[in-house]
């Protein structure tokens, strides 16, 4: 990567949040600006919510925008915890023009593996070898798969079907918080997802992330898995960092 600064905006439930990245150091370059995602959370509402944050920053280079959602060529395929209106929504178009950008300047991708390529990147040092995994518990569970330090797009692991159920509807950190679920009773049912997890993929590394991963030694210690589970090292920011990536990368090839 050439460039070294760059900007990242992670699409949430709750917030839309953007920055400067510092691309050298993996790290936010700066006060990161935060405003609550708009109700209902359409694309041309989120879209001008995001428009706000590039201007506060009066940046004018390439743009890196997360969402919660399956991602092709810059469109949306699925909307579990957005607004429906996302399906189908041309995201890269839109974002494009609400930031008055040439064609390429802006990309779109998940928020899963928007952060995990801000770890694998930046985190634990030697964890680009064989399959990794990155889980990010939330109001949902997102994942990023790599081989060899390359992302495969859009796995969509927090779907897979555990025990008849959609495992984030039972294994999400917000379902800990819904259900009022004790760290242990929490931990069982992560257990019983990663467990399901490893026995299709066989990843060497999961990683997670999410709110809860900063609280890892309530939770990690009490996980029966097989797989080597390590707390992410850039938490909150990865989304952000993540963007200003694969924007750069994108910008630059
Ligand atoms: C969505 C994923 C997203 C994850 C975390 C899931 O419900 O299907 O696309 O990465 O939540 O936000």
């Amino acid at each position: 990567m050439g460039a070294t600064r760059g900007f990242g905006v992670d699409i949430g439930g709750s917030g839309i949040k953007g920055c400067v990245v510092d691309l050298t150091a993996g790290k936010l370059d700066g006060e990161r600006v935060r405003i609550a995602t708009p109700t209902p959370s359409t694309p041309e509402a989120v879209a001008e919510v995001v428009g706000d944050i590039v201007t506060r920053f009066d940046w004018d280079g390439p743009v890196g925008v997360t969402l919660p959602a399956v991602i092709k060529k810059g469109t949306a395929k699925t909307a579990a915890n957005i607004d429906k209106s996302w399906l189908e929504a041309d995201a890269g178009a839109l974002f494009t023009k609400r930031l008055g950008r040439d064609a390429g300047q802006v990309v779109v991708l998940n928020d899963a593996d928007a952060a995990g390529m801000a770890e694998i990147r930046y985190g634990w040092p030697g964890d680009q070898d064989g399959v990794v995994v990155l889980l990010t518990f939330g109001t949902g569970i997102g994942s990023a798969l790599f081989l060899d330090g390359k992302l495969v797009p859009n796995t969509e692991f927090g779907h897979l079907e555990i025990d008849g159920h959609d495992a984030e509807t039972r294994a999400a950190a917000s379902v800990k918080d819904e259900e009022g679920l004790s760290w242990e009773e929490w931990a069982a049912r992560v257990t019983r997802y990663i467990n399901g997890l490893e026995n299709l993929i066989w990843p060497d590394l999961i990683i997670v992330g999410g709110g809860v991963s900063k609280k890892a030694d309530k939770w990690l210690p009490m996980l029966d898995v097989r797989t080597k589970v390590v707390p992410a090292e850039l938490r909150n920011d990865a989304g952000i960092v993540g963007a200003a990536v694969a924007a750069t990368l994108a910008a630059e090839s």
